[in-house]
């Protein structure tokens, strides 16, 4: 069998259309949406993601402003600064890029972002109602997997789903939204014992555990979905230095039934989601305002 591939450009780019369609909507009514993203220190992988962020936002039709702080900045200045964008009406998202630098305590960080502005889902109120199943902004990456599927109409209810990766911004999210979807889902990770065993028995294999080619095509039950949300560099052989996934894309092609490429999978989709995510939260100032006018 050679698996269908999940096209993540084409898919982004639809959903692109639509969102850069609705924010030039909204601001005929007088709101522009606007994220507001900030990145601490000098991660060179944090530094490109905010760079694609910002320049999606741009093509969308989207505002975005920028704030950078160096790699030992005093937390307080932060935590001000998030406290300043909390307060301005104009800011529909806010975004701190993680990881961030060891003096900062990540949790607090988070939840000194507005709940009602939590674009990024990782806000401890937000993880709660996401686990209640309640409506909530829901974390990018995820999301944007769960599009993934709706695309080619996978049956999510009943499927023996399983998760590699238990990280809060990708493999406990998407263990959540798989569960609120109806499938059975196990999460493993790197001290799993027997991984293969796990996978094997997978409809729908989603892989985040950040090792360059780690899912090999024995892991994988023929016909399944296989997710791959890896972003690594081959580290050596005659590809060394370019971009690949968590799964051995050309192995897994010839078991899997459908399967994300990498690069042109789940990555577009991330920011893809951030934007929706944005646009919701202006169209909801926007129908406060009214609301309150
Ligand atoms: N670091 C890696 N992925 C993400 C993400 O989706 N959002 C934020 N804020 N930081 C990240």
């Amino acid at each position: 069998m050679t698996a269908r591939i999940i096209d993540g450009n084409a898919l982004a780019a639809e959903v692109r259309d639509q969102i850069a369609r609705d924010a030039s909507a909204l601001a005929t009514q007088g709101v522009q949406p606007c994220l507001a993203v900030v990145l601490v220190g000098d991660n060179p992988a944090s530094a490109v993601y905010v760079r694609n962020k910002v320049s999606a936002c741009e093509r969308a039709g989207i505002r975005s402003l920028r704030f950078d702080y160096p790699q030992d900045v005093d937390p307080d200045r932060v935590m001000d600064k998030l406290a300043e964008l909390n307060a301005d009406p104009a800011v529909h998202g806010i975004l701190v890029q993680l990881p961030l630098p060891p003096q900062f305590d990540e949790a607090a960080v988070l939840e000194a972002i507005d709940v009602g502005k939590d674009v990024d889902g990782f806000h401890a109120e937000s993880v709660g109602r996401l686990s209640q199943n309640r409506d909530t902004f829901i974390p990018c990456t995820p999301h944007g997997v769960m599009k993934m599927l709706e695309s080619i109409d996978v049956q999510v209810e009943g499927a023996e789903a399983v998760v590699i990766g238990r990280s809060n911004i990708v493999g406990k999210p998407m263990a959540m939204l798989l569960t609120n979807a109806g499938a059975t889902v196990t999460v493993t990770h790197s001290r799993t014992r027997d991984l293969a065993f796990h996978t094997r028995r997978a409809d729908i294999l989603v892989v985040a555990i950040g090792r360059p080619r780690f899912v090999s095509a024995d892991m994988i039950k023929p016909g399944a979905i296989v997710i791959d949300v890896g972003m690594n560099r081959v580290p050596d052989g005659p590809d060394a230095g370019k971009l690949c996934g968590d799964v051995d894309y050309a192995a897994a092609r010839e078991v899997a039934g459908a399967i994300t490429p990498v690069p042109g999978g789940v990555g577009p989709m991330t920011i893809t989601m951030l934007l929706q995510n944005t646009l919701i939260s202006a169209q909801r100032a926007l129908a406060a305002k009214r609301g309150g006018a």
